[in-house]
């Protein structure tokens, strides 16, 4: 794989050459380091956590990832050039491969919020007429006062935060756009200035162009699937497959946008068909995600949510399609998971604390969502908890609760006593501050799952956690607690996983 341009290096002359770097991705899904080989230095290197936290967010595409963020960095050293935005990178591809996500998650992890996008759907301006919506219409025009433009400095500045002020700017499916919406980001691409109709500029040096399209995807279709049937692709074609679709999403670009408009852009990167792995791991994202709303939702009437392998196998054979990629297995995951559930919820059909178990109904052609009753053994209604946390005072006050609920309880106030205390009696849960003495509670309690993989984590803290750590506690489902926090919240939390129906009854 090429490197993209180094962001420094880029001629801001007019005679640009063909500076625009191609990236491919290479497919398959990034892994996440170990907590291991993540070194556990204070300060974490930021490109290192940009970059891993993104390729947490979005599966399978590395090379974007490996792309935008040195852009991010050089803005955030203060070197990006004048007259121009900082960086601008035409995302192409199939459909629901994550070109939208990347910038959401990028703007989730700069801003705080998915939100924080200042998105133009260029298919709301595919009329000539229609882009003076975009820049409002020139004083003395009939009305003018009546249009309010979509892209003001205002608005640009609406979407930074106070963590950074870097906007991101997404002009979503530019193919769809009217020719003279192209003439417009040209000025944009080129010399960073927005001009509006009453003459006023935007700028655009503090800001971040997405350009995305779906330029050439219905010919990557055809190379995906010749036969217009199902067909997966072996994992050695894969990097074959990567250079042709490149080729062919590079050939729609030239013939749809002049070469100032192609030469002006940083990076084109072109997405890649999702792999049944990165599948699999939104799926397994996705459920995460379900558990952990059902737990801030439902608070102390949540439940826990268990869907076996082959539950998972059967939403991923549903909702595999290279034609919609993963937005076929969102549709799928609604229609045969969170509705369904939602509909159980809501007729009060599962009792607080419960176990619900989904599986493949007879037939294999939907799923049975059901909860485990109390007779079904499941029950422990006395878990063994571990507490560790060099605050006395908390371990005291949390041993004494837990304790006349007739839990078993465990403390200690390091890391190291802690490692002893679960090898010699394997709690069920372990609430682990994050700040210890001689370690961090996030990193303690990944290593106790390779142990224990049925142990309860939660995470106590008295700070913001580390995006890198927060990342880690979202991939394996650990509660985090900030302190300060209710006794009932940590009780319910251990509880909902612990007790089943007839348990929760004392909840
Ligand atoms: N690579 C990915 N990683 C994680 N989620 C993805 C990925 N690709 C698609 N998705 C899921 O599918 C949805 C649609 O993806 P999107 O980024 O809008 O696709 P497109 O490539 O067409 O812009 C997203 O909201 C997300 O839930
Ligand atoms: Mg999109």
């Amino acid at each position: 794989m090429k490197d993209p341009d180094r962001p420094e290096q880029r001629r801001r002359t007019k005679v640009r050459t063909r500076s625009a770097a191609i990236i491919k991705s290479e497919g398959g899904v990034d892994k996440p380091k170990s907590s291991q080989n993540r070194s556990r230095k204070q300060s974490p290197d930021l490109t290192e956590d940009l970059t891993f936290v993104l390729s947490q967010k979005v599966v399978g595409q590395p090379a974007a990832t490996k792309v935008i963020v040195p852009y991010v960095q050089m803005y955030q050293a203060g070197l990006s050039p004048e007259g121009r935005p900082v960086g601008v990178f035409l995302l192409l591809g199939p459909t629901g491969t994550g070109k939208t996500k990347t910038v959401e998650a990028l703007a989730e992890v700069l801003h705080g919020s998915e939100k924080n996008v200042l998105k133009v759907d260029c298919g709301e301006f595919q009329m000539e007429h229609e882009v003076a919506k975009l820049i409002g219409a020139p004083p003395g025009y009939l009305g003018h006062r009546e249009t309010q433009p979509m892209l003001t400095q205002q608005k640009l500045n609406a979407v930074t935060s106070e963590k950074c002020s870097l906007s991101l700017v997404l002009f979503d499916e530019i193919e769809k756009a009217a020719p003279s919406m192209t003439r417009l980001l040209l000025g944009v691409l080129d010399k960073g200035i927005l001009r509006l109709g009453d003459n006023s500029a935007v700028n655009f040096e503090k800001s971040l162009v997405f350009l995305t399209s779906n330029l050439g995807a219905r010919e990557m279709m055809r190379e995906l699937n010749p036969d217009f049937g199902f067909q997966s692709v072996k994992v050695a074609d894969r990097t074959d497959l990567t250079s042709k679709l490149q080729a062919i999403a590079l050939v729609a670009v030239r013939k749809r946008f002049s070469p100032e408009f192609v030469n002006r852009i940083d990076c084109i990167i072109t997405y890649q068909p999702l792999t049944p792995e990165s599948l699999a791991a939104i799926l397994d994202k996705h459920i995460v995600d379900l558990q952990n709303h059902v737990n801030t939702r439902l608070g102390n009437r949540s439940f826990t949510l268990d869907v076996p392998f082959d539950a998972r196998q059967f939403l991923l054979q549903k909702g595999t399609s290279s034609e919609y990629g993963a937005r076929e297995l969102n549709r799928t995951i609604h229609r045969f998971l969170t509705q369904p559930l939602a509909t159980l919820v809501a007729s009060n059909q599962v009792a607080p604390g419960s176990r619900v178990w989904v599986e493949v109904a007879e037939g294999g052609e939907k799923l049975n969502i059901r909860t485990v009753e109390s007779q079904a053994g499941a029950a422990m209604v006395n878990p063994t908890v571990l507490l560790v946390d060099d605050n006395r005072d908390l371990l005291h006050f949390l041993e004494r609760l837990m304790a006349n609920d007739g839990w078993t309880l465990l403390t200690a106030e390091s890391a190291t006593a802690a490692k002893r205390l679960v090898q010699e009696h394997q709690p069920n849960a372990a609430l682990l501050d994050y700040m210890l003495p001689d370690g961090n509670g996030v990193e303690l309690g990944v290593e106790f799952l390779q142990t224990s993989p049925q142990m309860l984590v939660i995470v106590m803290t008295g700070t913001i956690l580390p995006p890198e750590e927060e990342a880690l506690c979202e991939e394996h489902n650990f509660p985090v607690l900030r302190k300060p926090f209710l006794a009932s919240d940590v009780m319910n939390q251990i509880r909902s996983r612990f007790t089943t129906a007839s348990g929760a009854q004392r909840a």
